[in-house]
């Protein structure tokens, strides 16, 4: 199968993207680089760069690949610049997803993989989080994603075309070739690694006062290969709809830093500052629906595993990609 990554220069679109050579499948890349990075995509897939604005660019791509599916993880992702800079998200999460959607339909592309999060929820009233939660995202990022999926539901209903949408929870770790090396790195476990290879001097929580146990903000945890497993799963004919993916566990700001501490060897100093805006106490996901209806199956679950793979990949590539 011909399968088109957009984004797939970045963190999960890489991690995809070499899941999906290493079984057998033609992947085409598509990413403006502007976020991501040339040398995260795997050397076996073919490389485009462009921007899913320009919509000609997109067309072009999507009408000469002849694509049996498309895998769609190109988007902003910084909840906090959402907040200060929502036109940048609607444009580009909304608008140009649009092209490509459009591009897809014109091609008769028979399946649309969307990469969303758990952002749609916004604050939930029920954790663990099912599909049914209602979705009321509190920043325009978690909003832009909610409406692609609304217009893949519509595409659906009146296109025909198969769409599945993954919401995410954190996703983390790393395979044995790629990793996270965002700019800025706004995330916790990375954070907390540079931390331990000493380049930030301490780990700054966000809060210790939420009504979790030890006060800090508890979230699920999900490894990159098993995000990349749903994925290939979500092609498969027939599949249809929205999924939750993560572990079903949560673990404290707190508890990550000590098993990073516990992982690294390193002391992995720290200091508590005020909360950050719009940081909900607990986010911890119910997946059965992907465990039944797409046969996903975690295989990574481990805290300690997933943190083991990052700390492997920052160490072996302190700089990241080397291209920030
Ligand atoms: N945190 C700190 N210090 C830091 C960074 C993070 O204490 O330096 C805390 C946060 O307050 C939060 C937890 O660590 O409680 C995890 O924060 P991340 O920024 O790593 O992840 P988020 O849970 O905020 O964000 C993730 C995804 C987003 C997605 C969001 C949905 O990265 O893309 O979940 O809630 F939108």
């Amino acid at each position: 199968m011909k399968i088109l990554v957009t984004g797939g220069a970045g963190y999960i679109g890489s991690a995809c993207t070499e899941y999906l050579l290493n079984l057998g499948y033609d992947v085409t890349v598509f990413d403006s680089l502007m976020t991501g990075h040339r040398a995260a995509v795997d050397k076996r897939a073919e490389f485009v760069k462009g921007d899913l604005n320009c919509r000609d660019a997109i067309f072009d791509v999507i009408k000469k690949g002849k694509f049996d599916g498309i895998m769609h993880f190109a988007a902003f992702s910084l909840v906090g610049e959402s907040m200060t800079n929502p036109g940048k998200y609607f444009s580009n999460n909304l608008g140009a997803g649009i092209n490509l959607l459009d591009a897809a339909k014109e091609a008769k592309v028979k399946k649309f993989v969307f990469s969303s999060t758990c952002a749609v929820y916004g604050e939930p009233e029920h954790v663990p989080i099912g599909e049914n939660e209602k979705t009321k995202p509190v920043s325009p990022y978690g909003e832009s994603k909610l409406m692609f999926e609304k217009a893949l539901e519509w595409y659906h209903r009146i296109h025909g075309m198969e769409f599945v949408a993954l919401r995410y929870f954190n996703a983390s770790g790393a395979t044995g070739a790629f990793g996270e090396d965002h700019n800025p790195e706004t995330h916790l476990i990375p954070l907390v690694l540079r931390v331990a290879l000493g380049k930030l001097k301490n780990i700054k929580i966000f809060g210790d006062d939420y009504t979790t146990p030890d006060g800090t903000c508890i979230r699920d945890y999900i490894h990159i290969l098993d995000l990349a497993q749903a994925h290939e799963l979500a092609l498969k004919k027939g599949k249809c709809g929205f999924f939750n993916l993560g572990t079903g566990s949560g673990y404290s700001v707190k508890q990550i830093i000590e098993m990073s501490r516990n992982v690294t060897g390193h002391s992995i100093p720290e200091e508590i500052i005020p909360r950050r805006p719009g940081d909900p106490p607990k986010l911890v996901a119910r997946s059965a629906h992907a465990a039944s209806e797409l046969g996903w199956k975690p295989k990574h679950e481990n805290i300690k595993d997933i943190i083991s793979s990052a700390w492997e990949w920052i160490e072996k590539h302190p700089e990241g990609y080397g291209d920030n």
